[in-house]
């Protein structure tokens, strides 16, 4: 097992990677010292295969856990669910020190996350991510939220949970679109903050992909301790914290204009960094050799590079990055990367830079 420490003060806490982890949730949540009343928040796939085991752990540690299920998928990130959770803690009396287990993937995570913020003005939350993308990235940093009709995560708190725990077992159900998927972010790691991963990842891909456990253990270890490096520096996202979103701008646009559902985030993502790293080969002199090294570790990951848009759906795109959060006074403002493991915020891109480079992705 490997342990990473996120330094947020008062607010710090462990991340464990590793195997058979969820069978010691009981007893990792026992030296938290909370109270006994908690509630299991799930989705009902992973609850299928997870909920059982977590029950039993938390049971045997002398906890009184309640099982709340919600339906799978983006659609059960929204108010109406948040409530339905409220009254079940209500039901079951849970009270300020009990606690609540988000147990599954980021949408789990967030829901769960923003209930245990605000349930009585905020209760303890353990996080157990079940998807790559959970693991390496939503589970950690204290974002949590729902979203609303007019997009998004647009309701939600910063709110950090007591533990992470990142069971590499639970990966190996995980369906190989959505695992295909988290590999986006992880890859993103290596562009924004460290060579030597990305050239891991490069040199690992095979064991990657049959999800070999000491490769996991070792490249989700190192995902979570630079997402851990960078949130400790800026919990709120005033400045540094903004490199996460590498290849997001234009990714989310993706997943915007063509509607939810059509790609999954890292595939829009995986564009969305090419993109990225050609803009920033023409802004920032990104040697056109790691641009290629890019571009090829996402085909050979079985990840898109290039997408077609006709004038209508490339106008939406535009339409939709400039509803991007991250837009400020109407500029889109891009994540671009100097060189492989270095990348800088806040970098205005004009128009016709952008159309050129999408483009060149068709
Ligand atoms: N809070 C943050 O910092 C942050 C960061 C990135 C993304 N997010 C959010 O995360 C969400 C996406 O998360 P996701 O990609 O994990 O999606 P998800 O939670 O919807 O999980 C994807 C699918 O896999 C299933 N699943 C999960 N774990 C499984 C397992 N071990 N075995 C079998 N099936 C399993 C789920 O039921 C679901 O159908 C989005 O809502 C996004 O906004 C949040
Ligand atoms: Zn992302």
């Amino acid at each position: 097992m490997r342990i990473v420490q996120v330094p947020l003060g008062s607010r710090s806490y462990a991340i464990k990677v590793g195997g058979g982890l969820l069978a010691r949730l009981g007893a990792e949540c026992a030296q938290l010292k909370l109270g006994q009343r908690c509630a299991v928040i799930t989705d009902s796939n992973v609850g299928n295969h997870f909920a059982k085991t977590a029950m039993k752990s938390l049971a045997a540690s002398g906890f009184e856990p309640v099982l709340i299920s919600v339906p799978a998928g983006e659609k059960s990130k929204r108010i109406a669910v948040v409530e339905k959770c409220y009254d079940q803690l209500a039901a079951h009396r849970l009270e300020r020190k009990s606690f609540v287990v988000a147990l599954g993937g980021g949408v789990v995570g967030d829901l769960a996350g923003f209930v245990a913020a605000t349930y009585l003005r905020g209760i303890p939350f353990v996080q157990v991510p079940t998807t790559l993308l959970a693991q390496v990235d939503s589970s950690v940093g204290g974002k949590t939220g729902v979203n609303l009709k007019a997009g998004k995560n647009l309701v939600g708190a910063f709110y950090q949970p007591q533990l992470v725990l990142c069971d590499l077992d639970a990966l190996k159900t995980l369906p190989k679109r959505e695992y295909i998927s988290g590999l986006a972010e992880v890859v993103k790691y290596g562009v924004i903050y460290d060579a030597i991963l990305f050239a891991q990842i490069e040199r690992d891909l095979p064991e990657l992909l049959q999800r070999d456990a000491s490769t996991l253990q070792s490249v989700i270890a190192r995902c979570c301790e630079i997402k851990a490096d960078v949130v400790g520096q800026d919990e709120t996202e005033s400045g540094l914290r903004a490199i996460l979103n590498f290849g997001h701008t234009i990714g989310h646009a993706i997943e915007n204009s063509f509607g939810y559902g059509k790609f999954l985030h890292g595939e829009a993502i995986a564009i969305g960094q090419v993109a990225a790293a050609k803009l920033s080969h023409k802004i920032l002199g990104l040697p056109s050799g790691d641009v290629g090294r890019i571009e090829k570790l996402f085909v050979r990951a079985g990840l898109p590079v290039k997408i077609k848009l006709d004038s209508a759906r490339r106008k939406k795109l535009f339409a939709a990055m400039k509803l991007d959060k991250k837009v400020s006074a109407g500029e889109v403002k891009f994540v671009l990367a100097e060189k492989l493991g270095k990348v800088v915020w806040g970098q205005k891109v004009s128009p016709v830079l952008i159309e050129e480079v999408l483009g060149s992705l068709q």
